[in-house]
């Protein structure tokens, strides 16, 4: 998603591209100085060519695509769980950032049965989880376009992968557990799988009456109910990145209300987690407001939580409604999965390699809670982790997240031991206001390492290169402890 206006193609320039494609050879190379128009107008226009078939993120070549942008998503599907069918229509809106021949989605498995561009059939073809498109004309660059896939099947989530686990669209015996961290959306919707390219979206989904849909956002309407099935209308109308997604469902137990600050709040939690439900809403209303007023104004339009039976191992912060999967969260877990929606959901990363920006952030708000809530100093965890001996902190270095480990516990502990060190480096006042300073700037966007590290350098008025390059890129055990 882009904060910019939509730009129209006209009949002219779709000419011109048709013209140029042939003499283009390599992906986003540009054509040459176009011949004058008749009427004399000169068109600068780039060749119409493949999109390419990732984001260009090197840990994850074929993660997210080329060549245009999403703005939003609108999914309208029905799932039905005791056939674990899942189908639909998903409609991309989007912005050719280059001229396109032909564009790819991520999607993993179903059977693609039509597929428009701006409501005009066009053709496709399947390459491993790329689903090839290719519009009837191109689309010139800087046009705003719409795509609309037409798919059913039973989704096939991602399955014990050796250091993720199980993810995607994970079909439940009531329903499905919906998490997809970190490339598992394309196992339910066709869509530009990486945090790099966020967008808002709608969910409309029908169940069999009695189920319940959770999404993220707010719900648009009353659930409808007709002919045994039931229509959930929910939005997130803040920029989301597709790993954030949900549409969780099955038999929930629900409280909404509203934070002591006034923010709205969805809490559920299966039945087989009912004795939970009271403490999931309090605590995760209680750590919203309080991170409120530590890292800057929350920057959704609702909060909460979800608990569901699928034992995934882990939970996840999906925007606006944070998912534990299968077990009894704590306060010091559900402050964590709140912070990401700081730090993650409304900053995010542009490459997986940065994931500390989220985790080691959303580890060190853990530290920062136990301090408010129990009175133990984050001083003191710092140094109790900086005494364990454990081999992973001292040997991965967490600026580098690996595609191989990415949730490594380094990522988690020794970034938010990072931020210690940093926080003692530039005293309470300037780290506390860098960290407004970073969820402000960067607010419903994408970050890196290097923007961090120059804004605290910046904030503090102190050079900082040799703390980051210790903590953040040594595989080495840090001496630097301020
Ligand atoms: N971001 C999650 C957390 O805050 C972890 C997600 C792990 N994802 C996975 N597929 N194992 O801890
Ligand atoms: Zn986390």
């Amino acid at each position: 998603m882009q904060l910019r206006g939509p730009r129209r193609v006209t009949a002219v320039l779709s000419t011109v591209m048709i013209t140029l494609t042939a003499c283009s050879a390599s992906n986003g190379a540009t054509a040459p100085t176009p011949a004058p128009l008749a009427g004399g107008v000169r068109a600068t226009v780039a060749a119409a060519l493949p999109g390419a078939a990732g984001i260009g993120d090197p840990d994850f070549p074929e993660d997210g695509n080329g060549g245009y942008d999403v703005g939003h998503y609108a999914l309208k599907l029905a799932y039905d769980p005791p056939t674990k069918n899942l189908s639909g229509t998903a409609s991309v809106r989007a912005t050719a950032t280059q001229g396109l021949s032909r564009f790819d989605l991520d999607l993993h498995g179903y059977t693609v049965h039509r597929v428009s561009v701006d409501d005009k059939p066009a053709s496709f073809t399947r390459r491993g989880d790329e689903l090839v498109v290719s519009p009837a004309s191109p689309i010139a660059k800087g046009a705003a376009f719409k795509v609309a896939v037409e798919y059913a099947g039973r989704p096939d989530p991602v399955r014990e992968s050796p250091n993720l686990g199980t993810y995607g669209f994970i079909p439940t015996a009531d329903g499905a557990f919906v998490t997809s961290e970190p490339n598992g959306s394309k196992t339910w919707f066709p869509c530009n799988d990486h945090p790099a390219d966020k967008a808002t979206f709608d969910f409309d989904v029908t169940v069999p009456a009695g189920t319940t849909v959770i999404a993220n956002g707010e719900m648009r309407a009353a659930p409808a109910t007709s002919g045994g099935t039931t229509t959930f209308a929910w939005r997130e109308s803040n920029p989301m990145a597709t790993y954030l997604a949900t549409i969780t469902m099955g038999r929930f137990d629900v409280r909404t209300g509203k934070t002591r600050g006034g923010i709205p709040m969805y809490a559920a939690t299966d039945p087989a987690f009912r004795r939970k439900l009271d403490f999931l809403y309090d605590t995760s209303a209680r750590t919203t407001d309080y991170w409120a007023t530590v890292f800057g104004p929350y920057p959704f339009k609702s909060t909460g939580g979800v608990i569901d039976d699928f034992s995934s191992g882990y939970a996840l912060e999906n925007q606006t409604k944070p998912m534990y999967g299968g077990f009894e969260p704590d306060a010091n877990i559900i402050a964590h999965e709140i912070a990401h929606q700081w730090f993650g959901n409304s900053v995010s990363i542009t490459r997986w390699k940065d994931l500390w920006l989220n985790e080691g952030f959303a580890t060190y708000a853990e530290w920062l809670w136990t301090e408010h809530d129990k009175g133990v100093p984050a001083q003191k965890t710092f140094e109790d982790m900086y005494a364990v001996a454990r081999a992973p902190l001292w040997e991965y270095p967490p600026g580098v997240a690996r595609r191989q480990d990415l949730f490594n516990v380094s990522v988690y502990t020794r970034g938010a031991m990072t931020l210690h060190v940093l926080r003692r480096r530039i005293g309470d006042e300037a780290f506390f206001r860098l960290l407004r300073t970073w969820t402000d700037r960067h607010k419903y966007g994408n970050a890196t390492t290097g923007q961090f590290i120059e804004l605290a350098e910046k904030v503090s008025g102190k050079p900082l290169g040799d703390l980051f390059d210790a903590w953040l890129f040594k595989a080495r055990r840090p001496t630097i402890l301020r």
